[in-house]
């Protein structure tokens, strides 16, 4: 069963009709430009074939009627003056978007939704944002209402800090809304500028699950994030976007060692994030992959949050890969999945080596996807 059957077959199954309303967001996969984004900084994805699709059918007045059906779970609840549940992880999603939208002054009608996805959770692919967007561009079609792709984005990155409680940047929401197909989206997470980089026709950009599962929403994340600001503080800088190479050098032996380390990656990773949009967009490969296995050692050593199972599977990468392309940790860290840019003609080599000598923890082949690179959220049936 595809993806939309499942949605329209699980929706029935729940409400006994069709949905009016059909919206979708994809996962995404950052190239480069980790922790960048609350740091003011650069980030680097591209939109993945995996998606969330919602389906809605409105009926102002009444409860809204949440259908999870990956889970199997449900929520129920009246959308105005919307709460959060303790240890409510996906409602806590929907929850927030609601809650978002009624501050922003949207009057959200009850009625049927059913949230259907192909995106492993865990996985650093950004479930959760591809949701809220979905869910966002839903709820804002059955008012009529049109937002652009970043107000929308803008909207979800609130409510995943609110409900849910994580010190979130903005890079998965404004990737999962507002990419293009074929093109990998360069984020100025400060201005919000976008620049779409069309992908040359021969890099394949390849994704392999390590199978170790991460969780955001435990404190590593906003811990990070606290030491970023700190760093900043220390630095005289609004935040690390601000500081540059030089800055660092200056403030070692001063600024506390682990503050210093977790600056030097992020500012180190705005650089190459940058460098990286460049050598992309001249198809050369071989600046674009040192850039990404640099990011790696930074995610590694300076910012530790790569596993023991990231920096094995990065290495072999790195190793079937050769000089034409790259791999890196993405996501948030602490496992999840590898992505890899290379030369179309070198994926079933690299794949190949990655399945004869790779094992997940519980010693299975690791989930290995070649992507198309997709286009951001939308609407597909009203
Ligand atoms: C998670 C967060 C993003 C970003 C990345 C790391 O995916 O949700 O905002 O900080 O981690 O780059």
């Amino acid at each position: 069963m595809t993806l939309n059957q499942r949605l329209h077959a699980g929706f029935a199954a729940a409400f006994g009709a069709s949905p009016l309303i059909v919206s979708r967001a994809p996962g995404r996969v950052n190239l480069i430009g980790e922790h960048t984004d609350y740091n003011d900084g650069f980030a680097m994805p591209v939109a993945i074939g995996a998606e969330t699709r919602v389906g809605f059918t409105p009926q102002p007045g009444a409860d809204l009627r949440v259908m999870a059906l990956d889970l199997g779970e449900e929520d129920r609840f009246a959308p105005s003056g919307v709460g959060a549940l303790t240890g409510g992880s996906w409602r806590n999603y929907v929850r927030g978007v609601v809650d978002e939208l009624n501050t922003a002054g949207v009057v959200v009608p009850g009625g049927m939704l059913a949230v259907a996805g192909s995106i492993a959770r865990g996985t650093g692919l950004s479930s959760s944002a591809s949701l809220e967007v979905a869910l966002t561009h839903a709820l804002l079609l059955a008012v009529g209402l049109e937002w652009s792709a970043l107000d929308i984005a803008l909207l979800a990155q609130r409510a995943e800090c609110g409900f849910p409680g994580v010190r979130c940047g903005n890079l998965d929401q404004i990737a999962s809304a507002a990419t293009r197909q074929g093109h990998a989206l360069l984020i100025d997470c400060r201005s919000l500028a976008l620049r779409q980089i069309p992908l040359p026709d021969d890099i394949a950009v390849v994704i392999v699950q390590s199978g170790v599962e991460r969780g955001l929403v435990d404190g590593e994340y906003n811990t990070r994030r606290a030491e970023c600001e700190r760093a900043a503080a220390f630095l005289g800088v609004a935040a690390l976007r601000d500081a540059d190479e030089a800055m660092l050098m200056a403030a070692k032996g001063k600024l506390d060692d682990l503050a210093w380390l977790r600056a030097c990656h992020v500012i180190g990773d705005n650089r190459r994030t940058l460098e990286a949009a460049e050598a992309l967009s001249a198809n050369d490969l071989r600046t674009t992959g040192r850039l990404m296995r640099e990011s790696h050692r930074s995610q590694a050593q300076d910012f530790g949050i790569t596993v023991a199972a990231t920096d094995q599977l990065s290495a072999l990468l790195n190793t079937a890969i050769g000089t034409e392309g790259g791999a890196r940790q993405t996501g948030g860290g602490f496992g999840g999945a590898v992505v890899a840019v290379m030369r179309r003609d070198r994926v079933d080599a690299v794949c190949g080596a990655v399945l004869a000598s790779y094992r997940t923890p519980t010693g299975a082949m690791p989930a290995i996807s070649i992507e198309i690179p997709a286009d951001g959220a939308g609407v597909i049936a009203s």
